[in-house]
């Protein structure tokens, strides 16, 4: 599917961004291992999400949408022995998660993916759930596990900070003999952690990089109304940092510390956002903010080291920000964005030079000159949805028409994102 965007003057008024997916994901895994039911209130309808839910589906799990937005999940009594395959389509979240899961119980599975995520690194957690005693063959998809109700627990050293390698390997512990404890190199976002604790499972700490728990824990059925991802919303705050006239307010939205790494980049930058007073959701904090196009320029900004977790996933569209800051913006410590949903080092840098910007590339990162005016072209976003959606922001503010190939993919994190963008938009 291609996306056309022309040039517009800014974004005003009021939008509840998508729902959370990575705590989509955690609250379906979670309900299937409850005691009892759950209800998910606003669980992100995105493909990715729905991949998950589909695959706990196939090992007995049942589900029944009460309304549009509510879905009571009952968990299997005992999993069963799924009969085919386990799709997790372009999710590494639903593979990655999930292989705790199945690596726990005795269970014999394959897990297949598309295209994307049949090339994306699995050794990651193949390598401590064999340590705990499952079977895994695969470094990439597709992913065989053997599993076993005996695992035992494992003190893991994770070498790079990933919230998918934490999480799948507290979830296996959960069922193991013993503490399983896991440690990495700096905090990627710790929403198993708070989830486990919102919901009675005593959680092992030492220090912010160090956790486990106690194999044998178990926790009763929930309620969980998900609040809006900031990962998404980073999209159109970032629009409305670049155009002119905007003015965003944003409902509802997960502000968790360990992903609000953008606030850190607006407030280098000088771009004005206002957070109102925090709530508290299953542990998670959510609040209500503005955003508005700043009356000063923009000042280019440094991503590095610990900052690097807490905003994996804006890169590209804060990539895109650095284009219109004054001065050079530097990237790096971020190996890891090589192995997303593609190469988001190489398509960001190719895409931006295409539209006219400087753009020098490291192994781990990119240096950006701005500001340029950028001109409107023609993307392949190598159906990565981040992609797909940072250049659409960039077409907002080019000059001419910027056409997106392969936006299809923006429908696995964020289906409304055309629509609000939109029913948003001041005319140019
Ligand atoms: C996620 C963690 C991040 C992130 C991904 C979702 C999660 O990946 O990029 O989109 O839900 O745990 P890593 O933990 O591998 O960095």
């Amino acid at each position: 599917m291609t996306l056309t965007i022309d040039p517009i003057k800014g974004l005003r008024g009021a939008m509840r961004p998508p729902s959370d997916k990575s705590l989509t994901h955690r609250a379906y895994m979670f309900a299937a291992i409850a005691k009892g039911d759950s209800l998910v209130q606003n669980p992100l309808r995105g493909e990715d999400c729905e991949s998950t839910l589909a695959c706990l589906a196939q090992m007995g799990l049942t589900f029944e949408w009460l309304n549009e937005t509510t879905v009571r999940i009952r968990p299997a009594a005992e999993w069963t022995q799924p009969t085919d395959h386990l799709d997790c389509g372009n999710s590494g979240t639903t593979m990655r998660l999930m292989s705790g899961l199945i690596a726990s119980r005795d269970l014999d599975v394959t897990m297949i993916g598309d295209a994307s995520l049949s090339i994306r690194p699995m050794k990651r957690i193949a390598e401590p759930l064999r340590l705990m005693g499952a079977t895994v063959e695969g470094d990439t998809p597709p992913l065989h596990i053997k599993g076993s109700s005996h695992l035992k627990g494992i003190d893991y050293q994770s070498p790079v900070a990933s919230a998918q390698i934490k999480s799948c390997t507290l979830l296996a512990g959960l069922r193991a003999e013993g503490e399983t404890w896991v440690t990495e190199p700096s905090l990627s976002r710790d929403h198993t952690e708070r989830m486990l604790t919102a919901l009675g499972v005593p959680l092992l700490r030492d220090g912010d990089k160090r956790v486990g728990v106690t194999g044998g824990a178990e926790f009763g059925g929930f309620e969980f109304d998900v609040p809006g991802d900031i990962s998404s919303v980073a999209f159109f705050m970032v629009a409305a940092a670049i155009l002119p006239t905007s003015r965003l307010e944003i409902k509802d939205l997960s502000v968790n510390p360990s992903r609000t790494g953008i606030f850190d980049v607006f407030l280098e930058a000088g771009i004005p956002c206002i957070l109102e007073e925090e709530r508290e959701v299953l542990g998670e904090p959510v609040t209500d903010l503005v955003v508005a196009s700043p009356f000063e320029k923009k000042r280019s900004f440094e991503i590095s080291g610990p900052l690097v977790p807490r905003l994996i996933d804006e890169i590209p569209v804060l990539a895109v920000l650095a284009t219109q800051c004054q001065g050079t913006t530097v990237i790096k410590d971020a190996r890891e964005l090589r192995v997303k949903e593609s190469d988001r080092i190489e398509l960001v840098a190719d895409g931006l030079r295409r539209m006219g910007a400087s753009v020098e590339t490291f192994e781990d990162g990119m240096a950006i000159e701005g500001p340029v005016k950028l001109q409107g072209t023609y993307i392949d976003a190598h159906h990565d949805h981040r992609i797909a959606m940072a250049f659409a922001v960039a077409g907002l503010a080019a000059e001419g028409q910027t056409t997106i190939d392969g936006a299809e993919s923006i429908a696995t994190s964020f289906p409304s994102f055309e629509s609000e963008l939109r029913r948003l938009t001041v005319e140019g």
